[in-house]
């Protein structure tokens, strides 16, 4: 099964961009198109209609684009709005949720930490999950102000590094042997917290679990690209100079209103 179309990809910034990544890499002949909705971030700290109202207007410009398949790259979205976009619309959504399962798993300690936003620790979807492993304390973790710092562009910041200090030395107190990054945005900041974070704490992200479902779902339901390989084009609704920032020269982004 062939399918030309583009894989559209959208977050609430640029922090979906670390999904992109993977994306990219797995499948690098796929046609990737990506919304960067900075100018209604943080998606964090709204509630559950208007982050629902907003995935909505994402999926719509996407649709407009032909994409073939979608790929919520914002945990807040996801666990806010997944039943709901899956529920209007014909086309396959990937979501990504924090990985607290391999890190309960993987737990000598059975203590692991989250770090989230506000609208995923509170969200149905990921306390439902979080019941599931109820020999693991978890310990988690609000990141206020950390989503909009790497808007800011204010990754390496001294705000940045006291931030996370405060949010990880609790974590580290009670034992945690890993760390679970439950935001897209976050991936941008390991270098920062491995410097924090003793060396036995395993920090896990999602993004080469999307990454591999986005390549599962193509080959059972949607249809791999016959390119060779794909140019991605990045929108933002914001300045793009932080989004170019971080992608660097090689990709084209532009704005768009939406
Ligand atoms: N990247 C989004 C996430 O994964 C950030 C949420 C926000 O905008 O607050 O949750």
């Amino acid at each position: 099964m062939d399918n030309n179309k583009p894989i559209g990809i959208f977050d609430s910034g640029i922090g979906g961009t670390s999904i992109w990544r993977e994306i990219h890499q797995l499948l690098p002949a796929e046609k990737t198109i990506y919304l960067a909705d900075s100018k209604n971030a943080p998606y964090g700290q709204k509630t559950k209609q208007e982050i629902i109202a907003l995935c909505m207007k994402n999926t719509d410009l996407l649709l407009q684009m032909d994409c073939k398949l979608i790929v919520v790259a914002c945990n807040t979205a996801t666990t806010n709005a997944i039943k709901e976009l899956r529920d209007k619309y014909a086309i396959p959504f990937i979501g990504i949720e924090p990985a607290i399962k391999p890190a309960a798993l993987n737990s000598k300690t059975q203590k692991i930490g989250i770090l989230a936003t506000q609208g995923t620790l509170i969200s149905e979807l990921f306390n439902k999950t979080a019941e599931k492993f109820q020999t693991t304390k978890i310990i988690e973790q609000v990141g206020h102000g950390l989503v909009q710092l790497i808007e800011g562009g204010e990754i390496n910041s001294s705000e940045m590094t006291e931030l996370l200090k405060s949010y990880l030395q609790p974590m580290i107190d009670a034992d945690i042997d890993h760390l679970v990054l439950g935001c897209s945005h976050y991936p941008y900041l390991i270098p920062q917290i491995k410097k924090i974070l003793p060396e036995h704490i395993q920090i896990i992200d999602s993004g080469q679990a999307v990454a591999k479902q986005t390549q599962k779902v193509l080959e059972n339901q949607v249809g791999f690209s016959t390119e060779k390989e794909n140019q991605p084009i990045f929108y933002t609704n914001t300045n793009p100079s932080v989004l170019k920032g971080i992608l660097g020269k090689d990709f084209q982004v532009e704005e768009l209103d939406f």
